[in-house]
Protein backbone atom coordinates (compact mmCIF):
# COMPACT_ATOMS: atom_id res chain seq x y z
CA UNK A 1 0.00 0.00 0.00
CA UNK A 2 1.39 3.36 -0.86
CA UNK A 3 1.85 6.17 1.48
CA UNK A 4 2.74 9.75 1.01
CA UNK A 5 5.38 12.25 3.14
CA UNK A 6 5.41 15.47 2.81
CA UNK A 7 7.98 17.70 4.62
CA UNK A 8 5.71 21.09 5.81
CA UNK A 9 6.30 24.68 5.43
CA UNK A 10 6.77 25.18 1.46
CA UNK A 11 4.70 28.09 0.57
CA UNK A 12 3.17 27.36 -2.75
CA UNK A 13 3.28 29.28 -5.75
CA UNK A 14 2.64 29.27 -9.61
CA UNK A 15 -0.05 27.39 -12.04
CA UNK A 16 -2.04 23.97 -10.94
CA UNK A 17 -4.02 22.53 -14.03
CA UNK A 18 -7.58 21.84 -12.69
CA UNK A 19 -8.37 18.46 -14.45
CA UNK A 20 -12.11 16.91 -15.35
CA UNK A 21 -14.62 16.14 -12.55
CA UNK A 22 -14.75 12.85 -11.26
CA UNK A 23 -18.29 13.83 -9.91
CA UNK A 24 -19.36 14.43 -13.05
CA UNK A 25 -17.16 11.70 -14.71
CA UNK A 26 -19.14 8.51 -13.01
CA UNK A 27 -22.31 9.68 -14.28
CA UNK A 28 -21.72 10.57 -17.57
CA UNK A 29 -20.02 6.99 -17.84
CA UNK A 30 -23.47 5.71 -16.79
CA UNK A 31 -24.90 7.54 -19.43
CA UNK A 32 -23.37 6.41 -22.55
CA UNK A 33 -25.26 3.12 -21.82
CA UNK A 34 -28.40 5.30 -23.11
CA UNK A 35 -26.56 5.67 -26.45
CA UNK A 36 -27.61 3.42 -29.69
CA UNK A 37 -23.49 3.77 -30.46
CA UNK A 38 -20.38 4.89 -28.85
CA UNK A 39 -20.16 7.81 -26.66
CA UNK A 40 -15.95 9.84 -26.21
CA UNK A 41 -15.43 11.56 -23.31
CA UNK A 42 -12.24 14.20 -22.51
CA UNK A 43 -10.73 15.35 -20.56
CA UNK A 44 -11.49 12.18 -18.19
CA UNK A 45 -9.76 12.72 -15.34
CA UNK A 46 -7.55 9.32 -14.58
CA UNK A 47 -8.79 7.91 -11.06
CA UNK A 48 -9.37 4.92 -9.26
CA UNK A 49 -13.02 5.11 -9.31
CA UNK A 50 -13.63 5.95 -12.87
CA UNK A 51 -11.45 2.86 -13.76
CA UNK A 52 -13.86 0.27 -11.47
CA UNK A 53 -16.98 2.51 -13.66
CA UNK A 54 -15.02 0.54 -16.54
CA UNK A 55 -15.08 -2.19 -15.16
CA UNK A 56 -18.08 -2.26 -14.12
CA UNK A 57 -19.35 -0.95 -17.94
CA UNK A 58 -17.54 -3.53 -19.15
CA UNK A 59 -18.70 -6.94 -17.33
CA UNK A 60 -22.13 -5.00 -18.55
CA UNK A 61 -21.05 -5.98 -21.95
CA UNK A 62 -19.61 -2.36 -22.81
CA UNK A 63 -16.20 -1.69 -25.28
CA UNK A 64 -14.16 0.26 -23.58
CA UNK A 65 -11.38 2.37 -24.83
CA UNK A 66 -8.69 4.84 -24.00
CA UNK A 67 -8.25 6.79 -20.70
CA UNK A 68 -8.46 10.76 -20.97
CA UNK A 69 -9.98 10.44 -23.99
CA UNK A 70 -12.44 7.50 -23.36
CA UNK A 71 -14.82 5.91 -25.74
CA UNK A 72 -17.67 3.69 -24.55
CA UNK A 73 -19.60 1.54 -26.83
CA UNK A 74 -22.64 -0.22 -25.48
CA UNK A 75 -24.38 -1.99 -28.18
CA UNK A 76 -23.16 -5.13 -26.60
CA UNK A 77 -25.09 -4.72 -23.28
CA UNK A 78 -28.22 -5.72 -25.06
CA UNK A 79 -26.83 -9.30 -24.81
CA UNK A 80 -25.78 -8.59 -21.37
CA UNK A 81 -26.23 -9.33 -17.72
CA UNK A 82 -27.90 -5.95 -16.86
CA UNK A 83 -26.15 -6.57 -13.38
CA UNK A 84 -23.94 -4.76 -10.82
CA UNK A 85 -22.08 -7.14 -8.73
CA UNK A 86 -21.43 -6.81 -5.31
CA UNK A 87 -17.55 -6.44 -5.50
CA UNK A 88 -17.93 -3.59 -7.72
CA UNK A 89 -20.44 -1.75 -5.93
CA UNK A 90 -19.15 -2.55 -2.55
CA UNK A 91 -15.81 -0.84 -4.10
CA UNK A 92 -17.90 2.43 -4.98
CA UNK A 93 -21.45 3.29 -4.49
CA UNK A 94 -21.77 5.04 -7.79
CA UNK A 95 -22.04 2.20 -9.16
CA UNK A 96 -25.52 2.28 -8.76
CA UNK A 97 -26.46 4.87 -11.15
CA UNK A 98 -26.42 2.55 -13.85
CA UNK A 99 -29.52 1.89 -12.66
CA UNK A 100 -31.32 4.66 -14.02
CA UNK A 101 -30.02 4.36 -17.90
CA UNK A 102 -30.50 -0.03 -18.28
CA UNK A 103 -34.20 0.54 -16.52
CA UNK A 104 -34.51 3.39 -18.87
CA UNK A 105 -32.96 1.87 -21.92
CA UNK A 106 -33.60 -1.92 -21.61
CA UNK A 107 -36.17 -1.90 -19.43
CA UNK A 108 -34.01 -4.02 -16.34
CA UNK A 109 -31.44 -4.02 -14.11
CA UNK A 110 -30.14 -6.21 -11.02
CA UNK A 111 -27.95 -3.91 -8.81
CA UNK A 112 -26.22 -4.73 -5.47
CA UNK A 113 -27.22 -2.97 -2.50
CA UNK A 114 -24.44 -0.42 -1.29
CA UNK A 115 -23.83 -1.04 2.19
CA UNK A 116 -22.70 1.83 4.67
CA UNK A 117 -19.89 4.13 3.69
CA UNK A 118 -17.29 5.66 6.21
CA UNK A 119 -19.02 9.03 6.10
CA UNK A 120 -22.78 7.66 6.43
CA UNK A 121 -25.82 5.30 5.66
CA UNK A 122 -26.11 6.71 2.29
CA UNK A 123 -29.57 4.52 1.39
CA UNK A 124 -31.03 5.18 -2.22
CA UNK A 125 -34.57 4.87 -1.20
CA UNK A 126 -34.94 8.46 -3.44
CA UNK A 127 -33.68 6.66 -6.22
CA UNK A 128 -36.00 3.49 -6.29
CA UNK A 129 -38.67 5.81 -4.82
CA UNK A 130 -38.33 7.67 -8.44
CA UNK A 131 -38.22 4.45 -10.52
CA UNK A 132 -41.41 3.17 -8.84
CA UNK A 133 -42.80 6.46 -9.84
CA UNK A 134 -42.15 5.79 -13.32
CA UNK A 135 -43.74 2.49 -12.96
CA UNK A 136 -41.18 0.13 -12.23
CA UNK A 137 -41.35 -3.01 -10.61
CA UNK A 138 -39.16 -3.04 -7.43
CA UNK A 139 -37.73 -6.02 -6.26
CA UNK A 140 -35.10 -6.90 -3.59
CA UNK A 141 -33.65 -10.38 -2.59
CA UNK A 142 -30.22 -11.56 -1.63
CA UNK A 143 -28.80 -8.22 -1.28
CA UNK A 144 -29.62 -7.56 -4.62
CA UNK A 145 -32.59 -4.69 -5.59
CA UNK A 146 -34.12 -5.60 -9.05
CA UNK A 147 -36.06 -2.96 -11.23
CA UNK A 148 -38.16 -3.86 -14.22
CA UNK A 149 -40.75 -2.36 -16.70
CA UNK A 150 -41.98 -2.89 -20.06
CA UNK A 151 -41.78 0.77 -20.95
CA UNK A 152 -41.65 3.44 -18.33
CA UNK A 153 -44.29 6.35 -18.29
CA UNK A 154 -43.54 10.02 -17.42
CA UNK A 155 -44.59 11.50 -13.56
CA UNK A 156 -44.38 13.57 -11.24
CA UNK A 157 -41.73 13.07 -8.34
CA UNK A 158 -40.66 14.67 -5.12
CA UNK A 159 -37.83 14.36 -3.60
CA UNK A 160 -37.74 14.29 0.11
CA UNK A 161 -34.20 16.01 0.09
CA UNK A 162 -32.06 17.18 -3.06
CA UNK A 163 -30.24 14.00 -3.48
CA UNK A 164 -27.94 14.11 -6.19
CA UNK A 165 -27.44 10.69 -7.32
CA UNK A 166 -31.06 10.21 -6.93
CA UNK A 167 -31.89 13.31 -9.61
CA UNK A 168 -29.28 11.84 -11.90
CA UNK A 169 -30.44 8.42 -11.93
CA UNK A 170 -33.58 9.15 -12.29
CA UNK A 171 -33.32 11.91 -14.69
CA UNK A 172 -31.45 9.49 -17.26
CA UNK A 173 -34.51 6.77 -16.31
CA UNK A 174 -37.08 9.07 -17.33
CA UNK A 175 -35.19 10.54 -20.36
CA UNK A 176 -36.44 7.38 -22.01
CA UNK A 177 -39.88 7.37 -20.40
CA UNK A 178 -43.37 7.52 -22.25
CA UNK A 179 -44.46 11.29 -21.80
CA UNK A 180 -43.21 13.81 -19.22
CA UNK A 181 -41.27 13.45 -15.91
CA UNK A 182 -41.57 16.30 -13.68
CA UNK A 183 -38.56 16.42 -10.61
CA UNK A 184 -39.40 18.65 -7.60
CA UNK A 185 -36.72 19.61 -5.20
CA UNK A 186 -34.34 18.13 -7.52
CA UNK A 187 -30.64 18.30 -6.88
CA UNK A 188 -28.98 21.28 -8.23
CA UNK A 189 -25.46 20.65 -8.47
CA UNK A 190 -22.92 21.60 -11.38
CA UNK A 191 -23.02 17.81 -12.08
CA UNK A 192 -26.27 17.21 -12.20
CA UNK A 193 -26.29 19.91 -14.89
CA UNK A 194 -23.41 18.73 -16.61
CA UNK A 195 -25.38 15.39 -17.43
CA UNK A 196 -28.63 17.28 -18.08
CA UNK A 197 -26.33 18.91 -20.85
CA UNK A 198 -25.00 15.21 -22.36
CA UNK A 199 -28.20 13.60 -22.28
CA UNK A 200 -29.30 16.99 -24.23
CA UNK A 201 -26.65 16.43 -26.58
CA UNK A 202 -28.06 12.77 -26.74
CA UNK A 203 -30.97 13.77 -27.92
CA UNK A 204 -33.00 14.25 -24.77
CA UNK A 205 -35.54 16.95 -24.02
CA UNK A 206 -34.57 17.80 -20.48
CA UNK A 207 -35.84 21.69 -19.52
CA UNK A 208 -34.61 23.30 -15.84
CA UNK A 209 -31.69 21.42 -14.83
CA UNK A 210 -29.88 23.52 -12.62
CA UNK A 211 -32.73 25.06 -10.68
CA UNK A 212 -34.93 22.68 -8.27
CA UNK A 213 -37.59 21.56 -11.22
CA UNK A 214 -36.23 19.53 -13.86
CA UNK A 215 -38.45 18.66 -16.53
CA UNK A 216 -37.96 16.08 -19.11
CA UNK A 217 -40.18 14.79 -21.84
CA UNK A 218 -38.91 11.30 -23.33
CA UNK A 219 -37.83 10.33 -26.43
CA UNK A 220 -37.54 6.46 -28.28
CA UNK A 221 -34.07 6.92 -28.96
CA UNK A 222 -30.62 8.48 -27.49
CA UNK A 223 -27.41 8.82 -29.92
CA UNK A 224 -23.73 8.05 -28.92
CA UNK A 225 -21.67 11.78 -28.37
CA UNK A 226 -18.35 13.39 -27.93
CA UNK A 227 -18.18 15.64 -25.14
CA UNK A 228 -15.24 17.15 -23.01
CA UNK A 229 -16.25 16.98 -19.16
CA UNK A 230 -16.39 19.76 -17.02
CA UNK A 231 -13.33 21.02 -14.85
CA UNK A 232 -13.65 19.76 -11.07
CA UNK A 233 -14.44 22.44 -8.76
CA UNK A 234 -13.77 20.20 -5.60
CA UNK A 235 -10.31 19.98 -6.78
CA UNK A 236 -9.98 23.52 -7.21
CA UNK A 237 -11.26 24.19 -4.18
CA UNK A 238 -8.47 21.75 -2.18
CA UNK A 239 -6.07 23.69 -4.07
CA UNK A 240 -7.19 27.19 -3.24
CA UNK A 241 -7.02 25.95 0.67
CA UNK A 242 -3.58 24.87 -0.29
CA UNK A 243 -2.78 28.22 -1.56
CA UNK A 244 -4.92 29.86 1.24
CA UNK A 245 -2.91 28.08 4.25
CA UNK A 246 0.71 27.99 3.01
CA UNK A 247 1.02 31.85 1.76
CA UNK A 248 1.42 30.90 -1.16
CA UNK A 249 0.37 32.38 -4.81
CA UNK A 250 -1.65 29.75 -7.32
CA UNK A 251 -3.14 30.55 -10.34
CA UNK A 252 -5.32 27.10 -11.00
CA UNK A 253 -6.11 26.72 -14.69
CA UNK A 254 -9.57 26.10 -15.48
CA UNK A 255 -10.95 26.36 -12.29
CA UNK A 256 -14.81 26.84 -12.60
CA UNK A 257 -14.95 30.01 -10.41
CA UNK A 258 -18.71 30.21 -11.11
CA UNK A 259 -19.61 26.71 -10.01
CA UNK A 260 -17.53 27.71 -6.58
CA UNK A 261 -19.15 30.62 -5.31
CA UNK A 262 -19.84 29.78 -1.64
CA UNK A 263 -16.09 28.46 -1.52
CA UNK A 264 -14.92 31.46 -2.76
CA UNK A 265 -16.35 33.43 -0.38
CA UNK A 266 -15.10 31.60 2.57
CA UNK A 267 -11.71 31.98 1.17
CA UNK A 268 -12.07 35.58 1.16
CA UNK A 269 -13.81 35.61 4.53
CA UNK A 270 -10.62 34.20 5.96
CA UNK A 271 -8.65 37.16 3.88
CA UNK A 272 -7.21 35.20 0.97
CA UNK A 273 -7.66 37.14 -2.50
CA UNK A 274 -9.30 35.15 -5.23
CA UNK A 275 -9.31 36.78 -8.41
CA UNK A 276 -10.79 35.52 -11.81
CA UNK A 277 -8.25 35.90 -14.37
CA UNK A 278 -7.73 35.08 -17.77
CA UNK A 279 -7.06 31.42 -17.93
CA UNK A 280 -8.52 30.62 -14.33
CA UNK A 281 -8.75 31.53 -11.03
CA UNK A 282 -5.72 33.07 -9.40
CA UNK A 283 -5.52 32.35 -5.09
CA UNK A 284 -3.18 34.59 -3.01
CA UNK A 285 -2.53 33.46 0.82
CA UNK A 286 -2.57 36.35 3.33
CA UNK A 287 -0.26 37.15 6.44
CA UNK A 288 -2.86 35.89 8.85
CA UNK A 289 -6.56 33.71 8.48
CA UNK A 290 -9.50 35.07 9.96
CA UNK A 291 -11.82 32.72 11.21
CA UNK A 292 -15.20 31.43 9.28
CA UNK A 293 -18.57 29.77 10.61
CA UNK A 294 -19.94 27.43 7.51
CA UNK A 295 -22.73 25.08 7.20
CA UNK A 296 -22.76 22.73 4.44
CA UNK A 297 -25.64 22.44 2.38
CA UNK A 298 -27.15 21.25 -1.29
CA UNK A 299 -25.60 23.26 -4.21
CA UNK A 300 -25.41 26.32 -4.08
CA UNK A 301 -24.54 26.07 -0.56
CA UNK A 302 -21.37 24.98 0.51
CA UNK A 303 -20.42 22.11 -0.31
CA UNK A 304 -19.55 18.61 2.21
CA UNK A 305 -16.89 18.07 -0.33
CA UNK A 306 -14.82 20.95 0.72
CA UNK A 307 -15.32 20.69 4.61
CA UNK A 308 -12.92 18.39 6.09
CA UNK A 309 -10.61 20.74 3.38
CA UNK A 310 -11.75 24.19 5.18
CA UNK A 311 -11.35 22.55 8.48
CA UNK A 312 -8.10 22.60 8.15
CA UNK A 313 -7.84 26.42 7.24
CA UNK A 314 -10.16 27.24 9.98
CA UNK A 315 -7.62 25.35 12.62
CA UNK A 316 -4.67 28.04 11.55
CA UNK A 317 -6.84 30.76 11.78
CA UNK A 318 -7.05 33.72 14.29
CA UNK A 319 -9.68 32.92 16.45
CA UNK A 320 -12.67 30.05 16.53
CA UNK A 321 -14.73 28.66 14.12
CA UNK A 322 -17.99 26.46 13.87
CA UNK A 323 -18.40 24.08 10.97
CA UNK A 324 -21.70 22.68 10.77
CA UNK A 325 -22.11 19.35 8.30
CA UNK A 326 -25.65 19.02 7.43
CA UNK A 327 -25.14 16.38 4.27
CA UNK A 328 -23.51 13.92 6.01
CA UNK A 329 -24.12 12.02 9.27
CA UNK A 330 -20.93 10.95 9.97
CA UNK A 331 -18.13 13.08 7.87
CA UNK A 332 -15.95 14.18 10.36
CA UNK A 333 -13.58 11.41 10.61
CA UNK A 334 -10.93 13.25 9.77
CA UNK A 335 -10.98 15.29 13.23
CA UNK A 336 -8.99 13.13 15.03
CA UNK A 337 -5.89 12.99 12.80
CA UNK A 338 -6.33 16.50 12.65
CA UNK A 339 -5.79 16.84 16.33
CA UNK A 340 -3.26 14.13 16.28
CA UNK A 341 -1.16 16.84 14.35
CA UNK A 342 -1.84 19.46 16.79
CA UNK A 343 -5.30 20.97 16.05
CA UNK A 344 -7.96 21.64 18.72
CA UNK A 345 -10.95 20.81 17.60
CA UNK A 346 -14.56 19.86 19.81
CA UNK A 347 -17.15 17.90 17.80
CA UNK A 348 -20.92 17.67 19.25
CA UNK A 349 -23.16 15.94 17.04
CA UNK A 350 -22.84 17.64 13.90
CA UNK A 351 -20.96 20.59 14.58
CA UNK A 352 -17.36 21.31 14.97
CA UNK A 353 -15.75 24.01 17.01
CA UNK A 354 -12.31 24.89 16.03
CA UNK A 355 -10.09 26.88 17.88
CA UNK A 356 -7.39 28.39 15.88
CA UNK A 357 -3.78 29.10 15.65
CA UNK A 358 -2.66 24.92 15.44
CA UNK A 359 0.98 24.64 15.43
CA UNK A 360 0.91 21.54 13.73
CA UNK A 361 3.79 19.34 13.90
CA UNK A 362 4.29 16.15 11.06
CA UNK A 363 3.39 12.48 12.59
CA UNK A 364 1.95 9.28 10.81
CA UNK A 365 -1.47 9.98 10.30
CA UNK A 366 -4.61 7.50 8.69
CA UNK A 367 -6.88 8.66 5.77
CA UNK A 368 -10.11 7.49 6.26
CA UNK A 369 -12.22 8.19 3.07
CA UNK A 370 -11.45 10.53 0.28
CA UNK A 371 -11.70 14.42 1.33
CA UNK A 372 -10.70 13.29 4.87
CA UNK A 373 -7.12 12.15 3.08
CA UNK A 374 -7.38 15.53 0.92
CA UNK A 375 -7.47 17.33 4.13
CA UNK A 376 -4.49 15.48 5.92
CA UNK A 377 -2.17 16.41 2.97
CA UNK A 378 -2.94 20.24 3.39
CA UNK A 379 -2.36 19.75 7.08
CA UNK A 380 0.67 18.19 6.00
CA UNK A 381 1.67 21.25 3.45
CA UNK A 382 1.91 23.84 7.16
CA UNK A 383 3.16 21.06 9.82
CA UNK A 384 6.55 21.41 10.93
CA UNK A 385 8.75 18.63 10.01
CA UNK A 386 7.48 15.25 8.49
CA UNK A 387 3.77 13.94 8.18
CA UNK A 388 3.25 10.57 6.81
CA UNK A 389 -0.50 9.54 5.28
CA UNK A 390 -0.90 6.29 4.51
CA UNK A 391 -4.27 4.56 2.85
CA UNK A 392 -3.87 6.57 0.67
CA UNK A 393 -5.80 4.67 -2.34
CA UNK A 394 -8.74 6.54 -0.69
CA UNK A 395 -6.70 9.56 -2.09
CA UNK A 396 -6.73 8.28 -5.69
CA UNK A 397 -10.24 7.98 -5.81
CA UNK A 398 -10.45 11.45 -6.41
CA UNK A 399 -7.26 12.90 -6.96
CA UNK A 400 -4.93 12.42 -9.91
CA UNK A 401 -1.17 12.03 -8.65
CA UNK A 402 -1.70 14.77 -6.38
CA UNK A 403 2.04 14.75 -5.14
CA UNK A 404 3.16 15.40 -8.66
CA UNK A 405 1.30 18.45 -9.31
CA UNK A 406 1.75 19.62 -6.15
CA UNK A 407 5.57 18.80 -5.96
CA UNK A 408 5.62 21.18 -8.97
CA UNK A 409 4.36 24.36 -7.37
CA UNK A 410 7.07 23.64 -4.75
CA UNK A 411 5.42 21.47 -2.17
CA UNK A 412 8.04 18.94 -0.39
CA UNK A 413 5.68 15.59 -0.69
CA UNK A 414 6.58 12.19 -2.53
CA UNK A 415 4.65 9.03 -2.47
CA UNK A 416 6.23 5.39 -1.60
CA UNK A 417 4.84 2.47 -2.93
CA UNK A 418 4.37 -0.37 -0.68
CA UNK A 419 4.30 1.04 2.59
CA UNK A 420 2.53 -0.85 5.55
CA UNK A 421 -0.78 -0.16 6.08
C1 LIG B 1 -22.79 12.79 -4.42
O1 LIG B 1 -23.08 11.64 -3.63
C2 LIG B 1 -21.26 12.86 -4.53
N1 LIG B 1 -20.78 11.65 -5.14
C3 LIG B 1 -20.66 13.01 -3.14
O2 LIG B 1 -19.25 13.19 -3.28
C4 LIG B 1 -21.22 14.26 -2.48
O3 LIG B 1 -20.75 14.35 -1.16
C5 LIG B 1 -22.77 14.20 -2.46
O4 LIG B 1 -23.28 14.00 -3.78
C6 LIG B 1 -23.39 15.46 -1.91
O5 LIG B 1 -22.97 16.57 -2.62
C7 LIG B 1 -20.79 11.56 -6.50
O6 LIG B 1 -21.21 12.45 -7.22
C8 LIG B 1 -20.24 10.31 -7.09
P1 LIG B 1 -26.75 12.50 -2.28
P2 LIG B 1 -24.58 11.06 -3.53
O7 LIG B 1 -27.62 11.47 -2.89
O8 LIG B 1 -25.26 11.22 -4.84
C9 LIG B 1 -29.27 11.11 1.58
C10 LIG B 1 -16.96 12.83 -2.91
O9 LIG B 1 -16.27 13.10 -1.92
N2 LIG B 1 -30.00 10.23 0.64
O10 LIG B 1 -26.91 13.90 -2.72
O11 LIG B 1 -24.50 9.71 -2.94
C11 LIG B 1 -27.80 10.68 1.74
O12 LIG B 1 -27.68 9.65 2.69
C12 LIG B 1 -18.36 12.21 -2.73
O13 LIG B 1 -16.60 13.05 -4.07
C13 LIG B 1 -31.04 9.43 1.12
O14 LIG B 1 -31.34 9.44 2.32
O15 LIG B 1 -25.21 12.07 -2.45
C14 LIG B 1 -27.13 11.97 2.15
O16 LIG B 1 -27.27 12.15 3.52
C15 LIG B 1 -18.64 11.80 -1.32
N3 LIG B 1 -31.69 8.62 0.25
C16 LIG B 1 -27.92 13.01 1.38
O17 LIG B 1 -29.17 12.42 1.02
C17 LIG B 1 -31.37 8.57 -1.10
O18 LIG B 1 -31.98 7.81 -1.85
C18 LIG B 1 -27.23 13.52 0.11
O19 LIG B 1 -26.89 12.41 -0.68
C19 LIG B 1 -30.33 9.39 -1.57
C20 LIG B 1 -29.65 10.22 -0.68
Amino acid sequence: MDKIVIHGGARLKGELQVLGAKNAALPLQCAALLGDGPTTYRHVPRLSDVQTMNELLVGLGCAVEGDRTLTIDPTGVQDGPKEAPYELVKTMRASVTVMGPLLGRHGFARVSLPGGCAIGARPIDQHLRGFEALGAKIRMSHGYVEVKAKRLKGARINFDMATVGGTQNVMMAASMAKGTTVLENAAREPEVQELAVVLGKMGAKIAGAGSSTIEIEGVDNLQGIDHAILPDRIEAGTFAIAAAITGGDLLLLDAPSSHMHAVIAKLEEAGAECRVEPGGLRVIGPDELAPIDLVTRPHPGFPTDMQAQMMVLATLARGQSVITETIFENRFMHVPELCRLGADIHVNGNVAVIRGKARYTGSIVMATDLRASACLVLAGLVAEGKTEIRRVYHLDRGYETIEKRLRKVGAKIRRYHGAPS
